[in-house]
Formats: C-alpha cells, structure tokens, sequence
C-alpha cells in the first residue's frame, strides 16, 4: 500500500477532478456519505460542486455529510466555527437536508464532551461508515486536528490544539488570542476507516510537510503519514505542493 499521488497542472485542474470523483459517487450511491475538511484549501472544491449543483443537476438530497472537526468554546454565531464556515461555503448552496449534516458541536458542556463524540463516531456507523473523505494538511501534518502524537486508532475527542495551528489560525480570529486552546477532531482511525481518501494540497507552504507524510517513514508525530497505511490514499497536489517529492 502506498499513497497515490495526482500531480495536476494547476489547483483548478485538482479541484475539478476531487470533485467529478464525488459527483460520480453521489449519482451512483443512494445515500453517499461524505466526510468533509474546512481551511482555505477545499473552498474551490465546495464552489465547483455548487456550480455542478446549479448546472448540472447534482443533487445532495440523498447525501449524508460528517465534518472533519470544529473549534471547542465558540458561540454558534461565531463567524469562525465550521459549522458556519461550511453553511456559508457550501450548505447554504445546495439541496442537502439539515438533518443529513453533522459537525461536533462547539459548545458542547464538559460533563457530555465523551458521550457528544462517542455519539459522533456512531452516527458515523449507523450512516454506513464514510464512502468519500476529503482532507486538507495542516503544517503540523495534520489531518482534521490530530495534532503531534495523536495514535493511529484514535477516534473523535477532544483535542489540545499545537501552537503552530493557533498561529496559522491567528489572522481569521483577529489576534492569537482570540484562537480557541481546544477542538473536538475526528480521530484518525476514524478517518482511516473511510473508503476513499482524497488530500488536496496546493502551494509552496504545503511542500514540505506534503513530502514528510508521503516519503518519510510512518509517524505519530505526522498524521498525514497513516495515510501510507491506507488502501485507497490519494493525494491531490499542484506543481508547487509536489516540488519537495
Ligand atoms: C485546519 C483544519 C484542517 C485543515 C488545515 C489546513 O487546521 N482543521 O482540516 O486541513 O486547517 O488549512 P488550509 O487549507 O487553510 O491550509
């Protein structure tokens, strides 16, 4: 097993192709469900599948969707939580029903944290397990917010977010301190239990750790790198991404 690597001419070229993947799916799977990434890298993906939407007919009516992650200790009408992130770039556009999305709550009270994603991981389950999985790359190497050190069977909790990811978070909350310390993340056993597996990176920032997780040997402390593990792994890059392999 190894990761399949697609080195497209350009982001739109990538973008076009994950998402012609998906469309594919839903039109021939009654109840696809898909697991779903936040950050600025899937937000071209999101746009070409409203457009596949508006123009051409693709319906979400059927679809079940399960986010990746979300921040812990916003207020729901806090512009940076994903569940608004993800309304604003993609639900609001399309015919999916509201019953058929899940995210982790961002508030969830502390006393019902486990029982809140032991419920996740079952809705998950009970959905029939995820058919599609997007994943962006953080530069810690992570995939949702599994940050350094998270096992390989780890599955949805709670998460102490790296200060490297607090960082590159920074500017969307308007100051460092203003970046929640925690999230609620997919483990990453839950994302490798999903049957196709589809990491787009794009740009020279994403170059390195792109080529830890793909050539480096398999490790905790890059999450990304499980994905060797996986049996249908693919990896969408552009030239910039792919210029450290
Ligand atoms: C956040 C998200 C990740 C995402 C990463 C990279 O940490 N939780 O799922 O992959 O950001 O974001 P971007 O695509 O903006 O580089």
């Amino acid at each position: 097993m190894s990761i399949q690597l697609h080195i497209h001419s350009s982001r739109e070229a990538a973008v076009r192709t994950v998402a012609l993947e998906m469309a594919t799916l839903i039109r021939n799977k009654a109840h696809a469900v898909l697991g779903l990434a936040t950050g600025a890298t899937p937000i071209p993906l999101y746009q070409e599948l409203v457009r596949l939407h508006h123009e051409e007919g693709l319906s979400f009516r059927q679809v079940t969707t399960f986010n990746l992650d979300e921040y812990l200790g916003l207020e729901s009408t806090h512009p940076e939580t994903y569940w608004n992130f993800m309304h604003r770039n993609f639900f609001d556009h399309i015919d999916i029903p509201a019953a058929n999305i899940y995210l982790p709550s961002s508030h969830v009270a502390e006393s019902e944290l486990v029982s809140h994603c032991l419920a996740y991981e079952e809705a998950i389950r009970a959905a029939g397990g995820i058919d599609y999985q997007i994943l962006g790359i953080g530069r810690t190497g992570h995939i949702g917010f599994n940050e350094p050190g998270s096992p390989a069977d780890s599955i949805t909790r709670r998460i102490h977010l790296d200060a490297i990811t607090r960082q590159d978070a920074a500017s969307a909350f308007g100051g460092l301190e203003h970046v929640p310390t925690h999230a609620i993340t997919m483990g990453c056993g839950t994302i490798l239990a999903a049957r196709h597996i589809s990491l787009m990176a794009f740009g020279e920032g994403k170059a390195e750790i792109v080529r830890r997780a793909v050539r480096e040997p398999v490790t905790d402390q890059v999450s990304a790198s499980f994905l060797q593990n996986h049996p249908c792994a693919h990896f969408h890059l552009d030239p910039a991404s792919a210029s450290a392999l």
